[in-house]
Formats: structure tokens, sequence, C-alpha cells
């Protein structure tokens, strides 16, 4: 099925929040209303991948100046390992670079394997520990990755 990306639109909500439910556990996935404020924060970016007309994933991070959050990436499991997270990293990254970022900071659980090997694929690496930092209070790893910020690039004489 063909894979297409797009921004986040708010007829999408009850989706995202679906998805969410089915991708973490209680105390990690989000309620409606964090969901809402993460989608809302000024500096925030959604994007929404489809599969065919279907909504498969979506990732939501903020960035300012040179310093970007991924605030989370959940793809439904029916859809994974078909590169639908790595089509979402890959396409906010790019609007990151086109920002000025030159950082990307996110977190995510010590138990969550999967994650980490995906981030690591990626060139994410975990710096640190936050212990307790879910609200069911697992540990998570800091993972940050350089990216190559094109905003400031001077054009080749
Ligand atoms: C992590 C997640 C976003 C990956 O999405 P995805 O669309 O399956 O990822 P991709 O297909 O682009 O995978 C890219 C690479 O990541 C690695 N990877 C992804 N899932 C993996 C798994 N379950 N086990 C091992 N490696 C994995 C592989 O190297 C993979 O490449 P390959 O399939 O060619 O071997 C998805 O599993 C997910 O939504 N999980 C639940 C929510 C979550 O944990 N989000 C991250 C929280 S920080």
């Amino acid at each position: 099925m063909k894979l297409t990306l797009r921004p986040y639109e708010p007829g999408d909500f009850e989706a995202l929040y679906r998805i969410d439910r089915a991708c973490y556990e209680p105390g990690i996935a989000y309620s409606r209303r964090m969901l809402r404020e993460y989608l809302e924060l000024p500096e925030s970016r959604c994007l929404v991948a489809l599969l065919g007309q279907e909504i498969a994933g979506f990732v939501i991070a903020v960035w300012q100046d040179w310093y970007a959050h991924v605030i989370t990436i959940d793809v439904g499991e029916q859809a994974r390992r078909h590169g639908v997270g790595s089509a979402l990293m890959s396409a906010i990254e790019k609007q990151m670079a086109q920002a000025g970022v030159r950082m990307v900071e996110l977190e995510t659980a010590l138990n969550n394997h999967p994650a980490i090997a995906f981030w690591q694929k990626l060139g994410y690496r975990a710096v640190s520990v936050y212990p307790r930092y879910y609200q069911n209070r697992t540990d998570a790893y800091r993972m940050v990755k350089e990216i190559a910020s094109v905003r400031f690039r001077r054009p080749r004489m």
C-alpha cells in the first residue's frame, strides 16, 4: 500500500489517540488532554503517515532555534517494520534541519527494546538515564542525535 505523509489535521485526533493507547501501556500512554496539549503547543509539529487511506502512525516534535525534542512517535502494530517510523523521522528531521535545528533529543523507556533498536538505527545514541521518568516509574534513556542544519549554510562559490 502507498505510504504518504502529511501534516496533522484536527480531524485526525481520535485516530492518533487510539494509536497512542495501543502503542503504550497505561502510565506511559497519553490522556486525551495531554495529547491535545502537546499538539497545541505553539512550537509543536505533527506529521501523520497514511498507508492507503488509513492513518498508520504519527510523530510529534517541538523545536526552537538549534534544539528539537521528539515528544512521541507511534506506529500502529500492523504497520510496523515497513519503514513508516523511519519515513516519519526522516521527514521531520528534514523540517528541523531547514529550521536551523542541530540537536535532536528524546526519551525512551529502558525496557522498550524495539524503540531503542529503532533509534540506534536512525543514529540516535543514549547519553544518560532519567530515573523513574514515566508515571509508572520506569526509567528512560535520554537519546540524542546531531543533525546538519541547512538553514545557515552558505552557497558554494
Ligand atoms: C519504534 C517504532 C516507532 C518503529 O516504527 P517502525 O515503522 O516499525 O520502524 P521502521 O520499520 O522504520 O524500522 C526501522 C529500523 O528500526 C529497527 N527496528 C524497528 N523495530 C524493531 C524491532 N521491533 N526490533 C528490532 N529492531 C527494530 C530496525 O533496524 C528497522 O529496520 P529493518 O526493519 O530494516 O530491520 C514502532 O515500533 C512503534 O511505534 N512502537 C511503539 C511506540 C514506541 O515505542 N515509540 C517510540 C517511543 S520513544
